[in-house]
């Protein structure tokens, strides 16, 4: 069968996926809301043959550990069951960012996985499919498979939680800098701690509240309103760090150099430049910007920080096949 390569991005969530309706089904409490960031993604191979007697599964910048093995294992066995073949698998994959800075990579690698698996296994599924079937895999995973600034619907059952582009790559010019802070912090799966969501005194005002941010967010897309897509994110961010730290047992993914960042990009807008900040689970910071002000915000942030831990990311694509092969 054929050998296929896909590449996939990671992705920023402007309006958070945190707390699932359906653990088996990865079925989220609340849609979300993205965009594919150019600069960090994942390359996967994927081939299926009678000459391999089990799965092979390699990364190349970083060893899998046993669970993310098993876990890649269980997303061939879904692909398998779809093709219906038996058939064993070599993958092999590589981050062009590094897994132990705390950037998550099931996003892009689960992306790139289902994309080239599906069609390694001669599966031709459609864009709705391939992010359904990739969101079994990991839930952000799927808004990393359409292009651009994309949402995923919460939905109720399995058919309905799918990903769709809001618009491509090129509708808004802002950037990404993401700034990777080393990682102090113990880390904690967002499996693991997603479980214990409704456990915060918050939880019910998040869930109340997030319809409203959601019809908020889209506006301020609609219109390319920087500022107010700026509050609205920011707000975002904080209130699902105030849910994750205030869950239990307690999760803050911050550390010392997560919170300086968050005063210096509050003391930046002080001073008139338009810069916000989110993060997701790890304590790196995505500084969202007018692509103008990128070198401007480069230039301040050299001061406390060197230029290899600052990655600027514009809008990208989705999930895509590629030439180059891994193996
Ligand atoms: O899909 P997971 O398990 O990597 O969870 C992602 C959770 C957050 O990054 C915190 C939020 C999000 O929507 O990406």
């Amino acid at each position: 069968m054929n050998k296929i390569t896909a590449m996939a991005p990671a992705n920023i969530a402007f309006i958070k996926y945190w707390g699932k309706q359906n653990e088996n089904l990865r079925l989220p409490v609340n849609s979300s809301i993205s965009m594919n960031l150019s600069g960090v993604y994942t390359n996967t191979t994927v081939e299926f043959s009678h000459e391999f007697k089990s799965d092979e599964i390699k990364c190349l910048d970083k060893n899998f550990n046993h669970s993310e093995k098993i876990r890649i294992i269980q997303h061939l066995d879904r692909i398998r069951k779809l093709a219906k073949i038996n058939l064993s698998a070599r993958v092999v994959t590589r981050n062009n960012f590094p897994r132990s800075v705390g950037i998550a990579s099931s996003a892009s690698g689960f992306a790139a996985l289902t994309l080239a698996g599906s069609i390694a296994a001669g599966l031709n599924l459609s864009p709705k499919e391939l992010t359904i079937l990739a969101r079994l895999g990991s839930g952000s995973a799927c808004r990393s498979i359409p292009d651009g600034f994309v949402e995923w619907l919460a939905g109720n059952d399995s058919e309905s939680s799918y990903a769709y582009s809001l618009y491509d790559k090129n509708y808004w010019d802002i950037c990404d800098l993401l700034v990777l802070v080393s990682s102090k912090a113990k880390h904690v799966s967002t499996t693991g701690g997603m479980e214990k969501a409704a456990t915060s005194p918050l939880w019910p005002n998040r869930t109340a509240q997030i319809p409203t941010r959601i019809s908020q967010i889209k506006l301020a897309l609609k219109d390319k309103n920087f500022s107010f897509f700026g509050e609205v994110l920011e707000e975002e961010c904080l209130e699902m760090h105030a849910v994750m730290q205030s869950q239990n047992p307690p999760l803050n993914y911050w550390t010392d150099e997560t919170k300086m960042i968050m005063q210096m990009v509050g003391g930046w807008r002080r001073d008139g430049i338009a810069v916000y900040f989110t993060i997701d689970a790890g304590p790196n910071v995505h500084i969202i910007l007018e692509k103008s002000n990128v070198e401007l915000i480069k230039n301040k942030l050299r001061e406390k920080f060197s230029p290899d831990q600052m990655i600027v990311n514009n809008p990208a694509d989705g999930a895509h096949l590629i030439s180059e092969s891994l193996f």
